[in-house]
């Protein structure tokens, strides 16, 4: 038998975990021929619900599934792991802007970081999804010295797909047609979607939506407010689509990426588009299929997409400013 992957999780006693776990145990996220150990890793005073989380994956059969392990400490949690999913944190409610879970979920990472350089496995992969998702893969990344830094990424695989999703419904296509859509910068209201590389089937978006005032403000706008829009709506943060997105990126992440598209992972600013080297920044990158990517660093954007950068860079600075203190 193959050896299984082992996959740490944080936060799988909450609500994206509800969502997140039984997808990958289902081989969503790595296929239908890698058996999986779950390493689900909680606070203390959330051990009694997540023992019942593990009675449903139990439940839910899954051949894939080669074991389960319960931790309330990230230490023993992370020790071995080959994908360390970080999920765990408070998310924003409603009337919270995402700069006000800086300070509240920032601390979590430098132990999380330093208990992935102590004890995952030396393949680790890191993918932080709690918010602020940029800065915290940051902490986390400065906390593991001897972890090589593009290994920590943060997501912004929700909002592309928000993005695609729009598109599609906009030309009438499906989202399966829309390729070459680039977020770029922080998971929050300055994240730029970038939209004139984006293809509809082969075809320039802004040669396919004649109504450029819309590209330029109503879609961008949108993406950038849905989370916000989903907890006024829901009264709590998005969730299954946020697990999805998050079984999207690691898939992605071991998968080649087509020759003709990219997908968007927040990683290690290399300098690409002026942007200052070492910032947790998404980007559009091109996956091998064995876990390494490479950031796609050949558009020509236009000054209405370098402002945008710039102003999201801006923001990313900004937060660091804040937890500069748990940068080692
Ligand atoms: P939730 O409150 O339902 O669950 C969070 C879980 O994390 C809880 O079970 C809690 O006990 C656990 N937790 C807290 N601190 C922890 C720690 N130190 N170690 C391990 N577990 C810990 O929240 P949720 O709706 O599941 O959201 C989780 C995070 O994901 C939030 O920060 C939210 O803002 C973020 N989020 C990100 C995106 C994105 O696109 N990047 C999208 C949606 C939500
Ligand atoms: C989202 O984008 O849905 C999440 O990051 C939740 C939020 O705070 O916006």
């Amino acid at each position: 038998m193959t050896t299984p992957i082992r996959v740490a999780v944080t936060g799988p006693a909450g609500s994206i975990g509800y969502s997140l776990l039984f997808r990958i145990a289902s081989g969503s996220m790595l296929g239908p021929d890698t058996p999986i150990i779950l390493q689900l890793v909680e606070i203390p005073r959330a051990m009694q619900a997540l023992e019942g989380v593990a009675m449903e994956l139990d439940d839910g059969a899954f051949d894939l599934l080669a074991g389960i392990e319960l931790y309330d400490n990230p230490n023993d949690g992370f020790k071995d792991a080959n994908i360390c999913m970080l999920v765990g944190g408070m998310p924003r409610g409603k009337g919270m802007v995402r700069a006000d879970l800086v300070e509240a979920n920032g601390p979590i990472f430098t132990g999380q970081g330093k208990a992935i350089n102590d004890h995952a496995a030396d393949d680790v992969r890191v993918m932080v999804v709690g918010n602020p998702c940029n800065t915290n893969a940051l902490i986390a990344m400065h906390s593991a010295p001897d972890v090589p830094n593009e290994r920590f990424t943060a997501m912004t695989r929700l909002d592309q797909n928000r993005g695609k999703a729009l598109l599609a419904k906009k030309a009438g296509v499906s989202v399966s047609d829309i390729s070459n859509l680039a977020i770029f910068g922080n998971h929050s209201n300055t994240m730029y979607p970038h939209f004139f590389d984006t293809k509809i089937n082969g075809k320039l978006v802004p040669d396919v939506i004649s109504d450029h005032k819309w590209l330029e403000e109503d879609f961008i706008s949108t993406v950038q407010g849905r989370g916000k829009a989903i907890i006024e709506a829901r009264g709590a943060s998005s969730a299954a689509s946020a697990a999805s997105a998050a079984v999207d990126h690691v898939r992605s992440w071991f998968t080649e990426t087509p020759k003709d598209d990219f997908v968007s992972m927040a990683v290690p600013s290399t300098g690409a588009y002026g942007i200052e080297e070492g910032l947790i920044f998404s980007y559009p990158v091109r996956c091998d299929g064995k876990g390494s990517y490479e950031i796609v660093e050949n558009l020509e954007l236009n000054d209405f997409a370098i402002e945008k950068l710039k102003v999201t860079e801006a923001q990313l600075k900004e937060e660091r400013e804040i937890v500069k203190h748990l940068l080692k």
